[in-house]
């Protein structure tokens, strides 16, 4: 034991010696992406490695927790991901790991909110007439998301049951390629964070109904909340938290953390994070003990409405 903490300490104080993995468990060019390429090269300047950002999307997120789950605890593999970690826990009653027990945590990220947006032609003028239309005409409608479990797909789930209106759903591996099939007008709507949908809202390639937040959205000051637009109560916000395979070491995990609180202090990292509707988290959120604590209430919370709902991914 004395040996291996010793050995654990050392390999600390060198730590990094190689470039880092970070598995990102949707496709490239989405919203975690996004922020975890953010995140990542700010680090990499910190920590003297570079830290690769590697894309396995599939399954809800799913697939990507299970690579990182399985990984060498060694510190050289990462996994951001984000509410999709709590949900998927109760979602997937088969989950190829123990949410709980598979992994070490470094630090909570950011809490993006999200928005619901259509292709730019969509006939329904406002929130109000799209709840309308997707009551009239059901499944008609196609409703984009990036699999069971994902944000996207809980924002949709609860959007159909606080409407009372079922629409039938389009599954990506990420709201990445689902965005360019919403900008291309082969879907008709979605719920998506900011991070994704901020550019494309302005460039005026796809129609906004509203932010599942309390305040408007400082990036989106023209884009009504919900409750704004006739749909009280409905918040959704997508926190996000880096994780490593359980077994890393504590030096390993808090040189981690450290790192994380710093690039969530980095101006470029701060500008983009605002002008993408999203602001770092706090260094007590970005912290092992912030993250864990996080995760273990957000499965507490989603259990009974999941259950509730009945709607389970197998
Ligand atoms: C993505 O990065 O594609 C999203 O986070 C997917 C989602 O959870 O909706």
């Amino acid at each position: 034991m004395a040996a291996a903490g010793l050995a654990g300490g050392a390999a600390a104080e060198d730590y990094p010696t190689r470039p880092i993995t970070m598995v990102v468990p949707f496709a490239a060019g989405g919203p975690t992406d996004t922020v975890a390429r953010l995140v990542a090269e700010s680090m990499s300047k910190d920590l003297g490695q570079q830290i690769l950002v590697e894309n396995v999307g599939g399954a809800g997120g799913t697939l990507g927790a299970s690579r990182v789950a399985k990984a060498d605890p060694d510190g050289y593999t990462l996994l951001l991901h984000h509410i999709g970690m709590a949900t998927s826990a109760v979602l997937y009653r088969k989950l190829p790991y123990d949410t709980l027990n598979a992994f070490e945590y470094v630090g909570l990220v950011t809490d993006v909110p999200m928005t619901i947006v259509a292709r730019s032609d969509f006939e329904p003028a406002d929130l109000k007439g799209l709840i309308d239309y997707v009551k009239a005409n059901g499944d008609k409608v196609t409703m984009a998301n990036a699999g069971v479990g994902a944000a996207s797909h809980l924002c949709g789930m609860l959007f159909m049951s606080k409407i009372g209106a079922q629409l039938t759903t389009v599954p990506y591996k990420g709201t990445g390629p689902a965005m360019t099939d919403l900008v291309g007008k082969q879907v008709d709507f979605m719920c998506d964070q900011t991070t994704n949908t901020t550019n494309q809202i302005k460039a005026g390639k796809i129609k906004a109904y509203a932010t599942t937040t309390k305040e408007r959205v400082s990036s989106l000051p023209d884009v009504p909340t919900a409750a704004e637009a006739g749909l009280p109560d409905f918040e959704v916000g997508i926190w996000h938290g880096i994780y490593a395979p359980k077994g890393t070491s504590p030096e390993i995990t808090a040189k981690l953390s450290a790192s994380l609180q710093k690039a969530l202090k980095d101006p470029l990292v701060v500008k983009r994070f605002a002008d993408l509707g999203t602001a770092p988290s706090s260094d007590a959120e970005a912290t092992r003990d912030g993250l864990k604590t996080k995760l273990t209430a957000e499965i507490e919370r989603w259990r009974p409405v999941i259950s509730a709902a009945g709607v389970y991914a197998d």
